[in-house]
């Protein structure tokens, strides 16, 4: 037995609960692996307040990082004691230990800890997809980046450092913008009490950006197509104030944009592929251009405390479990 977060209800924080599960013996093609840490991320909320649907009870979580400690027949390519991460595979990741399927494993490089490697699996591959195969950025170009504080926000924002890119990136707060503008965002626009479009049209001499990633949603889509240079792209890689309804005719009238809502997993595949951009992301940690540590650590049991702090935008960076 091990102890794992289940939900049976779709809610609030709330209707995550510490129960005993038992871990099975790995099937063929399965791997079991014992966690060391569990990563938080936004779209865990999706799920746990039924915005995704999932059939109940279920566990949640789908990024965390740790051992293998037993493999099924017919896996020849992670052995017990790898350490491997992941961010694939069903949900029930907030667990301590679990089986998966061995090919969505990645195996962590030495020289990245499992408290790093945490805060790369999801939020970092993120940032890879969104910058290298999304809108592929070439340098040189000036951005617009949502929540540049958040957990995928930090390290985009040193990536895009890396990248020669200027980013322009919004945050609520002050200290969200000392932090992102640390990490390597160029111009911070504090939202709370700055226009964001007006800003960005400021900083850019007007000519606007030629791609916006908008993960906050809602609250921001007006604001990110009004910064667009024309046949500029809305990258809308995220919902967290809310979800967007674009009429194309306002693509059309706001300088014939192009607009897309990509999903890592049209991305990631095939294996040899999520290895590749892996690859790229853990060379840019071990070279010192990319550093990731978690912000905020809660216990496994109080997966619902870090619930709430992500969702009421109190934390920055990544957030992890310890199970
Ligand atoms: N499409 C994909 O494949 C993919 C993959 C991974 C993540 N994502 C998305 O990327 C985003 C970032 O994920 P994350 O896990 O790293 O989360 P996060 O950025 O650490 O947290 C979300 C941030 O969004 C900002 N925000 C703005 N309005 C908000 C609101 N009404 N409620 C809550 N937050 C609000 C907050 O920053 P401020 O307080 O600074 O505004 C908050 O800290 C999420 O939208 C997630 O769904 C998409």
């Amino acid at each position: 037995m091990v102890k794992a977060i289940r939900f049976h209800e779709t809610g609030g924080p709330e209707v995550l609960k510490l129960e005993d599960v038992e871990v099975a013996e790995p099937a063929p093609g399965q791997a079991r692996v014992r966690h060391s840490f569990i990563a938080v991320n936004f779209i865990d909320i999706y799920f746990r307040t039924g915005r995704y649907p999932l059939a109940l009870p279920n566990g949640l979580g789908s990024d965390a990082v740790g051992v293998v400690e037993a493999v099924g027949p017919g896996v020849t390519d992670i052995r017990p004691g790898d350490r491997v991460g992941y961010l694939l595979g069903p949900q029930g990741a907030y667990a301590q230990a679990r089986v998966m399927p061995a090919d969505v494993l990645i195996p962590l490089p030495e020289g990245i800890s499992d408290r790093t490697a945490a805060t790369l699996m999801m939020k970092g591959m993120t940032a890879q997809y969104l910058f290298r195969q999304v809108y592929p950025l070439k340098g040189g170009e000036t951005i617009l980046y949502h929540a540049a504080a958040g957990g995928v926000g930090l390290i985009a924002c040193q990536w895009a450092r890396a990248l020669g890119v200027t980013m322009i990136g919004t945050v609520s707060s002050d200290e969200k913008a000392a932090l992102a503008r640390a990490n390597g965002c160029a111009h911070t626009i504090v939202t709370s009490r700055e226009n964001i479009a007006q800003r960005v049209r400021e900083i850019t001499e007007g000519r606007g950006v030629p791609v916006v990633y908008d993960s906050v949603g809602k609250d921001t889509l007006m604001d990110s197509l009004d910064s667009l240079q024309p046949r500029g792209t809305l990258v809308s890689n995220g919902t967290s104030s809310g979800s967007v309804v674009v009429d194309s005719q306002l693509l059309a009238a706001k300088g014939s944009l192009w607009m897309t809502r990509p999903a890592m997993v049209h991305y990631i595949h095939p294996r040899a592929h999520m290895l590749e951009m892996a690859r790229e992301l853990f060379d840019h940690v071990l070279a010192g251009r990319i550093v990731s540590e978690p912000q905020q650590s809660f216990a496994l049991a109080d997966a619902a405390q870090a619930h709430h702090a992500l969702e009421s935008r109190k934390t920055t960076g990544s957030t992890v479990l310890i199970p």
